[in-house]
């Protein structure tokens, strides 16, 4: 039965799902993705091999890898009604906007009988369709938003190159690809993450995969969640604006004052800890200062933060406040932070939509009602 005692607001600390995906160890410090810690994958592996072992619970071999490769680089197109969506919608869309709409519009294109499959293949192939378009999507958005022409992905280039292609249409160099690569990783899987948990409460009620995934996208847009990374890169463009390293005590002061929330810092599960993505990340800025002049001045406000933030609320970064910094020096533009977050966390989002058709149970929890009770209708004047 129950009780009133099983209430926990936000649901913390409940256990709502068993998974044989990933694990947030905190007694190790661990994110544990099939087996394996996931700091060691975002160093010895590619985000697409690591993407292959979340959605299939073993790593690639070197043909497997091929072959996800290869679809994904087939897949990597969009119908041209999708562009003209793009361009048609008013110049203010976010482009986490754009992409919730570009997926939920995608669903259209599939055999109904194919939507409405929920066994394990059909589901994978959906789902890598997705994988391969968002992006597209995403970076098409911000150029529709700027008036610029679209930039389709490009078959000559890998799933990460292609994404910094279409972005300003420049040949990447390889340290930006390889940098994205790792952060594309370290995004790309994280136990039931608020996003993840909407994309299974959907799948719940036998929703297909396109519908778990756009529900998944507005959940990720919100700056609690992976709208921080964007929020954190303007915090810091903002302190630099507002006179750079100097003033970042009293600019962090001022919004805790007026209790205010920094973002990028704290975490539902870890809060205490250190974020391990964060922890990795951060080791890699300085070596990416070199891409902006305001780099170095940037760093200076980045470890300020932090430092303030650590005296004053023993709260430590997560990894959105790296990733927003990291993909600020890469020349990302901001808007397209929480998009390229969603595009990453997509191979998650199929692993955990898969499990919950494979081992469907309808999520629906109850409440404390705390309305009156008692009332009824006045009988005069009533419409019927
Ligand atoms: N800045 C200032 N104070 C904070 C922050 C923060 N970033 N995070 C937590 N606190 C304080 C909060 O005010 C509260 O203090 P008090 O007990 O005095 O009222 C205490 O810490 C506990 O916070 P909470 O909101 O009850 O804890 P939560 O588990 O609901 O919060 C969180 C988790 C991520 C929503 C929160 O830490 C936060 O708002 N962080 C900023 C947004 C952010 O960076 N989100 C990204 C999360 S990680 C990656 C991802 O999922 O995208």
């Amino acid at each position: 039965m129950t009780t009133t005692n099983d209430y926990s607001p936000g649901l913390e600390g409940v256990i709502s799902n068993a998974t044989t995906i990933s694990y947030l160890d905190l007694d190790k410090e661990e994110i544990v993705i099939r087996g394996y810690d996931l700091i060691e994958l975002a160093q010895k592996l590619s985000y697409l091999e690591t993407a292959y072992l979340v959605m299939h619970g073993k790593e690639p071999t070197q043909q497997e890898a091929a072959a996800l490769r290869k679809t994904l680089s087939d897949q990597a197109t969009l119908p041209p009604e999708v562009y003209a969506m793009l361009k048609s919608l008013p110049k203010q869309t976010h482009p986490m906007d754009a992409l919730r709409t570009g997926i939920s519009m995608l669903a259209g294109y599939e055999d109904p009988a194919i939507l409405n499959d929920h066994h394990p293949e059909p589901n994978f192939a959906k789902g890598l369709k997705i994988m391969a378009k968002a992006p597209v999507i995403a970076c098409n958005a911000y150029r529709a938003n700027q008036g610029q022409p679209s930039i389709p992905a490009d078959p000559k280039l890998g799933f990460t190159e292609n994404i910094l292609w279409m972005i300003n249409g420049k040949r990447p160099d390889k340290e930006s690809v390889d940098m994205l690569d790792m952060v594309l990783t370290c995004y790309i899987e994280h136990e039931l993450a608020n996003s993840t948990f909407t994309a299974r409460i959907i799948a719940s009620s036998l929703c297909d995969i396109y519908g778990a995934i756009t529900g998944a996208v507005a959940s990720l847009k919100g700056p609690l969640h992976g709208g921080a990374n964007e929020a954190a890169a303007q915090m810091l463009v903002d302190i630099l604006q507002k006179g750079g390293a100097a003033k970042a005590e009293q600019y962090i002061t001022d919004i805790r004052a007026a209790h205010g929330r920094i973002m990028g810092f704290g975490h539902r599960v870890y809060m205490r800890k250190y974020d391990p993505r964060a922890f990795l990340l951060k080791d890699y800025l300085p070596r990416l200062l070199h891409k902006k002049p305001e780099g170095e001045e940037m760093y200076a406000i980045y470890r300020k933060v932090e430092e303030v933030m650590f005296r004053e609320t023993k709260l430590y970064p997560n990894a959105d406040y790296p990733i927003g910094f990291i993909l600020y020096l890469l020349d990302v533009p901001i808007p397209l932070f929480t998009p390229l977050f969603l595009c990453a966390r997509i191979p998650g989002l199929i692993a955990h939509v898969e499990e919950q058709h494979k081992e469907n149970r309808l999520f629906r929890p109850r409440v404390i009602y705390l309305g009156p009770r008692e009332l009824h209708p006045e009988k005069a004047g009533a419409g019927r």
